[in-house]
Order: C-alpha cells, then sequence, then structure tokens
C-alpha cells in the first residue's frame, strides 16, 4: 500500500471540547493530516467539528465502534458516508459487519472492524459467555471482516503480524497503544514504539496522549513522522 508518511499518523482527539480540539488542530498545523475523534468529542459537538475539519482538507477516523442491529447500523453508516469520514470502527460482529459495509457503499469511508477490546482478558471473554481465548476469537473475527468485505481492523502492535497473515494484503491495519521511546504508557499495557510498530506491517498509527499532552504537541507530532519516515525507508 501506497501512503505518504504525514497521512500515516493519525492523532487521536480525546478532548473534551470542541474549542480545545480546534486549539490542537491549530497548534498541530501541516504536519497532521489525520485526526481520531471517539466517543469524547462526538458527544461534544465533534461531528459538527469532523465536518469542518474534512472540509479545511483533513482526514476524519469516527471511532465510534458502532453495533447493533444491522439496519440501524447500515443507516448509521450512510450518515457517517456522507459526512466524509475516512475511517469508522465497528464491533466485528458478522451482522454488523455486514450491514457496515452495505451502509457505505460507493462511498470513500473505509470500515475497520475492532476484533476484541484490548481491555478484555480471556477471563472477561468467559464473563461475557464465550468460550474461547481473546487470541482465538481476534483470529476468528478477523477472518470474518476479511470474508465480509471490511476494509481494515484496529490491533495492537504485537497483532499486527499475525493479523496481516489472516487478512492479506488488502486490508488496512490500524495501531494504537503507540508510545515514542521514553514517553509514559498511560493505561497502555502493549505498547510499541511508532518505527517498530510501521515495520511490522502497520499502516496507520493512532497516538494521543503522548502528541496531545506534550509540552510542544507540534515538536512531538514532528519527531513521530520523521520516525515513521525512518522505518518506511528501510
Ligand atoms: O493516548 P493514546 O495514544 O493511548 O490513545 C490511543 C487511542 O486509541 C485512544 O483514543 C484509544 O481509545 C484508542 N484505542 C486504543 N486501543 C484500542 C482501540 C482504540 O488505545 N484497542
Amino acid at each position: 500500500m501506497s501512503l505518504n508518511t504525514r497521512e500515516r499518523l493519525i492523532v487521536a482527539l480525546d478532548l473534551p471540547s470542541v474549542a480545545a480540539a480546534e486549539a490542537m488542530v491549530s497548534r498541530l498545523g501541516d504536519t497532521v493530516g489525520f485526526y481520531k475523534i471517539g466517543y469524547q468529542l462526538a458527544f461534544a459537538g465533534g461531528l459538527p467539528f469532523a465536518a469542518g475539519l474534512i472540509a479545511a482538507g483533513k482526514q476524519v477516523f469516527l471511532d465510534l465502534k458502532l453495533h447493533d442491529i444491522g439496519n440501524t447500523v447500515a443507516k448509521g453508516v450512510e450518515s457517517v458516508a456522507q459526512l466524509g469520514a475516512t475511517f469508522l470502527t465497528v464491533h466485528a460482529y458478522p451482522q454488523t459487519m455486514k450491514a457496515a459495509v452495505e451502509g457505505k457503499r460507493g462511498a470513500k469511508l473505509r470500515i475497520l472492524a475492532v476484533t476484541v477490546l484490548t481491555s478484555y482478558d480471556d477471563a472477561d471473554l468467559a464473563a461475557a459467555g464465550y468460550d474461547m481465548s481473546v487470541g482465538e476469537l481476534a483470529a476468528a473475527r478477523a477472518a470474518q471482516a476479511r470474508d465480509i468485505g471490511v476494509d481494515g481492523l484496529v490491533c495492537s502492535a504485537e497483532e499486527v503480524g499475525k493479523l496481516r497473515d489472516i487478512a492479506g494484503p488488502g486490508m488496512t491495519l490500524v495501531t494504537p497503544g503507540i508510545r515514542p521511546a521514553g514517553s509514559a504508557s498511560g493505561d497502555q499495557k502493549r505498547i510499541m514504539t511508532p518505527a517498530r510498530a510501521i515495520e511490522a506491517g502497520a499502516d496507520y498509527l493512532v497516538i494521543g496522549r503522548p502528541i496531545v499532552e506534550a509540552r510542544d504537541p507540534k515538536a512531538a507530532a514532528d519527531a513521530i513522522v520523521a520516525e515513521i519516515e525512518s522505518a518506511t525507508r528501510k
């Protein structure tokens, strides 16, 4: 897949208000062209804000992790496609994934499936009624996503190699849990540096706190773009 370096960095705007998000986007300027908006900002005016970002030439990843009956998912995805978003997440249930693929028909929107939430371990799955390990369920759902025609997967950098084998070269792998050497891990348990994640085969990196909480967010983002660039040239 041929992507320009800058486009491979997606900054997570995990911020409480549109005003805070606008200030961050303006500080990051041309360094960042792709932003992720999740529950916190989406439910605080973040959807009109997303439309504004798109109108300003930025790409938007709506991390809304949809899951509902098929008709509701398909209609919701149609609305997200009309907004002009580039990526949208859904939970990797077959009905949900099929409905999402149907809902985005003809749009440039790409659907990303979340296989198993990274906060779940085998005991959490058992408590939720599943008789499978996290690894087994993630692999099974990745194969279903591929067969249904989902565009990509969200996965940890550690899973990229294994999921690439299942997904094949055409699916987009998007990886959070990235920490530049020396930065705080926060609540992320499975972390990797930007360069290692790119070398492992990730297409896009989602990075929040190491940039938005940095004293100089633009310098932090510039350093990460440079690291992605050097890993891509290898
Ligand atoms: O601040 P940090 O770099 O940890 O942010 C990572 C972003 O990626 C957050 O918005 C988080 O919700 C998201 N994410 C994640 N792990 C997943 C899926 C999404 O960290 N499995």
